[in-house]
């Protein structure tokens, strides 16, 4: 009796796996690494660009790589909503398009969530176990942060997002 009850249930089960597979939802297309990337710069050291191409770059930057179980739904679900929303907060392929007050926010973010150890997100990292980050990694992280934002408040803004250049224009620019 039970037997043919739970040969119902798993067929039931291999049968909502398979219709499922129809609908596995849009996984973020991944691209090769634009001009415009963190990466691209060529300003992130050694190991930092490493750590955050193994920790971070599969969610935040279009350079992801889905492994075959993120196209299986109903991992794919997860995967395509966790992607789509790090691209919305931080894409860091779009890096050289920030106004510099972005940058430093951005960079003041990264410090917070990988000081607090909260990125990479928990549920990555019971998979990607190479991405887990040891405490050292993390200051190491939070270090670099930090004298980047240095650095790049110690440059003239490059972007024409500057609330004083958009003055400058207004007062007689072209
Ligand atoms: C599995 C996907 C995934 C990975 C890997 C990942 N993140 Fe995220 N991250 C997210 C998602 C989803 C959000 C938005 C929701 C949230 O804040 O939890 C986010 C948000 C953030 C934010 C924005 C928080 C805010 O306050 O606006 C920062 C900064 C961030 N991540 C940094 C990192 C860094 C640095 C790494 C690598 C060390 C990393 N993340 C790895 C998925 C990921």
């Amino acid at each position: 009796m039970i037997g043919r009850w739970l040969r119902y249930l798993f067929s039931g089960v291999v049968i909502v796996l398979i219709v499922i597979q129809f609908f596995r939802g849009e996984l973020p297309e991944p691209q090769s690494r634009p001009a415009t990337d963190l990466l691209a710069t060529g300003e992130v050291p050694e190991p930092i660009a490493s750590m955050l191409m193994t920790s971070c770059y599969d969610c935040h930057s279009v350079e992801s790589k889905y492994p075959w179980y993120s196209q299986v739904a109903p991992t794919s679900w997860l995967v395509a909503r966790d992607v789509r929303e790090a691209r919305e907060e931080m894409n860091l392929s779009e890096w050289t398009g920030l106004p510099k007050r972005k940058k430093i926010k951005t960079l003041e973010n990264i410090k917070e969530e990988v000081g607090e150890g909260e990125m990479p997100l928990p549920i990555y990292l019971t998979i990607h176990w190479d991405a887990k980050l040891s405490a050292e990694q993390r200051k190491q992280i939070v270090d670099w942060a930090s004298a980047y934002q240095d650095k790049i408040l110690s440059q003239p803004e490059p972007d024409q997002d500057n609330e004083e250049e958009d003055e400058d224009e207004e007062n007689g620019g072209v």
